[in-house]
This record gives C-alpha cells, sequence and structure tokens, in this order.
C-alpha cells in the first residue's frame, strides 16, 4: 500500500489548477443512465471514486469510454441496463446508491445492496428512500432491513417532498427520478450545494424541466424522454479550499486556477478571520498567509452555504497552529472527528466532547506516524506534515487518492516537501 512521507516545508509558492469536482462528477455520471444516448462529461478529475463510477456503470451494461489522463468520459447506457448493482463494487464507494433514482426508470426494479456504516458516520438513505415512494416506488422492507434496497416501480409520479434534512444524495437521487416521472415534482429543504446546480444544469441540457436548484424548493416538471449532451464539470470547491488552508498554514502565496469563488463564501470568510489575505485577479484566486500573523477562529460545519463539512479537518489542521484556542463544531456527520487523534500523536492535544472539538492552537507540531482516517482528514493530516518538524509518515493515502487528483504531484509544484512511496511491506 502506498504512503506518503511528507517534511516540514517552505512556504507554500506558486501556482495550482483546480481539476473537476468530483461530488459533481459522480451524480451526473449517474444521470447518463437517464437516457440511451451517448453524454460526454469533460474536467471529469482522475481520481479512485471515478474510475469506481465507471466500473459500476460499465457493470450495469453502459458502454464507458474513459480517457482520465484528458480528463474525459463518454458514457452510452444504449438500451440493455440491468437492475442489479454487484457489492463488490457498490462496498468501494457509498456513492454508489446515486444510481438508485435513474435505475428505477432504465429497469423498472433497482437492487442495490448497501455497504455497512461508513468512518464518519452511519449515512443512511431513509431519505433518499421517502422520496421515491411519495413518487411511486416500492420498496421491500424486509430486504432493506438485511441491508439491500430492492426497488421498484412501473411508473414513477411526481409528488411534493419535504426533506427532514437537506440531504445532498436524497436531493440528487430524487430529482434524477423526477425528470422523467409523471406530473411535476415539488422537493422542499432540498439540498443547496453547487454540486446540486450542476447536476440540475447537466440535466437540463438534457432536456429536463428543473427549477430551483441551489435553493431549498426545487421543482421538477416530468418530461417524456431525455437526450445525450456534452457537460463540463464545475470545479471542486473541496480540493480548492484544500490548497487555500495549504497557504494559510505554510505562511505561503499562491495562486488558484478554476476556482468559483462564491462556492467558498464561508470557507473565504473563516480564513479571512485567521488574517488569510485572499483576492481575485483576472487569473484566479491569490492567497497570502505571508500578510499577516495566524489567528483562531471557531467553525460549525453546516449545510451548503454554511461552513462545508469536508473541509472541517483540513481547517482543524491550521487551527492546530493557529494563535489562540478555538472550537470547532460538526453538526453532518456524527463521527467525522477520527482525525484528532491524528493531529494529536502530532503533538496537537485536541479535546472532544461530542460533536465539539477544543483546539488549544499555538502549537509546535512534530512530525509522526499517522493515519489518512478518511478522504478530507488524510488531506488534513497531509498539511500538518507541512509543517510540522521531521517526518510525517501518512499511511491508508488511498483514502486521499479517492477524492484528489494528483495531489502529490500539484503540491510538490508548490514546493513542498512530499514524496509517495510504494510500501510492498503491507
Ligand atoms: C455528500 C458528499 C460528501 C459530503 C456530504 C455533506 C458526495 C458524493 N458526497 O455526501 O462529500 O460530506 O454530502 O456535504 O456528494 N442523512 C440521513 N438520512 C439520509 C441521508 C442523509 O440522516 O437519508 C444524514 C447523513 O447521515 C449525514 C447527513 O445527513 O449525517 C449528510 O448526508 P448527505 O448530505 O446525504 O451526504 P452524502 O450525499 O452522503
Amino acid at each position: 500500500m502506498a504512503k506518503f512521507l511528507v517534511q516540514k516545508s517552505d512556504p507554500l509558492r506558486g501556482e495550482v489548477t483546480i481539476s473537476g469536482s468530483k461530488n459533481a462528477v459522480l451524480p451526473i455520471m449517474a444521470a447518463t443512465l437517464l437516457t440511451e444516448e451517448k453524454c460526454e462529461i469533460s474536467d471529469t478529475p482522475a481520481l479512485r471514486d471515478v474510475e469506481v463510477m465507471c466500473d459500476l456503470l460499465e457493470n450495469l451494461g453502459c458502454s464507458v469510454n474513459k480517457n482520465l489522463e484528458q480528463n474525459t468520459v463518454e458514457i452510452t447506457s444504449g438500451n440493455e441496463i440491468s437492475g442489479e448493482a454487484p457489492y463488490s463494487l457498490v462496498k468501494m464507494m457509498r456513492a454508489s446508491i446515486l444510481v438508485l433514482g435513474a435505475l428505477i426508470h432504465r429497469t423498472g426494479h433497482a437492487v442495490i445492496p448497501l455497504p455497512g456504516g461508513c468512518a464518519i458516520g452511519k449515512r443512511p438513505i431513509e431519505l433518499h428512500l421517502k422520496g421515491l415512494k411519495a413518487m411511486g416506488v416500492t420498496v421491500d422492507e424486509e430486504k432493506l432491513a438485511r441491508g439491500i434496497v430492492d426497488a421498484s416501480a412501473e411508473k414513477l409520479h411526481g409528488g411534493t417532498i419535504y426533506l427532514d434534512f437537506p440531504s445532498v444524495g436524497a436531493t440528487e437521487v430524487i430529482m434524477m427520478a423526477a425528470t422523467l416521472a409523471e406530473g411535476t415534482t415539488i422537493l422542499e429543504n432540498a439540498a443547496q450545494e453547487p454540486e446540486i446546480v450542476d447536476l440540475a444544469s447537466f440535466l437540463n441540457k438534457m432536456g429536463a424541466r428543473i427549477k430551483g436548484a441551489g435553493t431549498d424548493t426545487v421543482k421538477i416538471t416530468g418530461v417524456d424522454k431525455l437526450k445525450g449532451v456534452h457537460h463540463q464539470v464545475i470545479p471542486d470547491r473541496i480540493e480548492a479550499g484544500t490548497f487555500m488552508v495549504g497557504a494559510a498554514i505554510t505562511k505561503g502565496n499562491i495562486l488558484i486556477r478554476n476556482v468559483v469563488p462564491s462556492h467558498l463564501k464561508a470557507v473565504i470568510a473563516k480564513l479571512t478571520e485567521c488574517g488569510i489575505e485572499i483576492t481575485m485577479t483576472d487569473e484566479g484566486m491569490r492567497v497570502r498567509g505571508d500578510v499577516n500573523p495566524l489567528i483562531a477562529t471557531n467553525i460549525k460545519t453546516l449545510p451548503y452555504p454554511g461552513f462545508p463539512t469536508d473541509m472541517q479537518s483540513p481547517f482543524m489542521a491550521l487551527l492546530t497552529v493557529a494563535k489562540g484556542p478555538s472550537v470547532v463544531i460538526e453538526t453532518v456527520f456524527e463521527n467525522r472527528f477520527m482525525h484528532v487523534g491524528e493531529f494529536n500523536r502530532m503533538g496537537a492535544n485536541i479535546k472532544t466532547d461530542g460533536n465539539a472539538a477544543m483546539i488549544p492552537g499555538d502549537k509546535e507540531l512534530e512530525g509522526a506516524e499517522v493515519v489518512a482516517t478518511d478522504l478530507r482528514a488524510g488531506a488534513a493530516v497531509v498539511l500538518t506534515g507541512l509543517v510540522a518538524e521531521g517526518t510525517t509518515e501518512v499511511s491508508k493515502v488511498y483514502h486521499i487518492d479517492r477524492g484528489y487528483e494528483n495531489f502529490v504531484d500539484k503540491l510538490k509544484a508548490l514546493g513542498a516537501n512530499i514524496m509517495r512511496i510504494e510500501d510492498k511491506s503491507e
């Protein structure tokens, strides 16, 4: 298994170009099941999760032509689609559930085994199912109790659906299902993430009639048919945020290209409170951590447009070395503090109480052997490694490969002292 070796580094300097968004491209790829025609997706990031989604779609009967070196993928779902997703693929990526709504349309009957609880929480799907049931889908409750979604419908119809929590995945699955349902679907308390807007714009190009994506109420008027289209994926706001923290924690000065600042309002506001100077130029976003002293601030994660839970661990990395104490409150996932133990190995001395983490700040970190406990936590420990004395050895970096394209090369190009090694002893 691969590891990263990270050494204390000079301030990051130079430019980095952000890849297409992982969380936008996965639902868009799933949505290609809604047409038999070919869809071309550009700015597709070369990531492990994207490869798993390609494999899943192929396994369901799609023809997938991926050229991830060129960041493109072409998917034709043709007319021979199977409704059964294999557990061997689904267990590799929870986002596999995103195919559910589209698959029911194509096959009338979808069977998707659910992986068990994952590292950052239970991640249930009762909201996805609540929405689909309101549209006429029947779910086999006995199989569900055994962890298998077995959902069927001859024809889906519109309905009014209120989500108890603005779940990103549920909003996407219901939106996809509603595009070809008979009548109108109103989705209330919908998630408002930019990735939802990107999915809606892809679906609308295909011929769907979706209004209000990006607000808490989405109205979808069903149409008879969708067509194949080309779509360019939005930039990954979490990757951008991670590099912003990279500049901040190392007191660097970097230019980030291919970034949408309006997707990062909460992150920009919080970094600014910490003393980071962020300006937009014609070329991109300039992030400077070398202008002011780094000071602590509190954060609380929330659904968009609040502070993103996916930025919680990278931001906590910054707070470990910022001047003054801070509190981080995680409200989106119930178990997303696994990185705290890793930071503490490096001397951060963070305490947790329920969904709150108390960070004393002002620490001189020391390199240690740490684990990438999940995707974002993995990136976060790499960031602390850049400012810790000595060497930080990060294992289980396959988590990082799931969601950061060329992470090591991009960091190296900014001057980071990091290398990837293949460890054959494991
Ligand atoms: C997506 C993102 C993930 C991000 C998360 C929150 C993708 C592929 N992944 O995940 O990176 O961290 O949004 O921004 O886009 N919940 C329920 N019942 C449900 C559905 C969700 O209780 O039926 C809860 C979950 O347990 C979790 C919270 O809602 O605590 C957020 O989940 P959700 O918004 O659905 O996240 P994902 O779509 O899984």
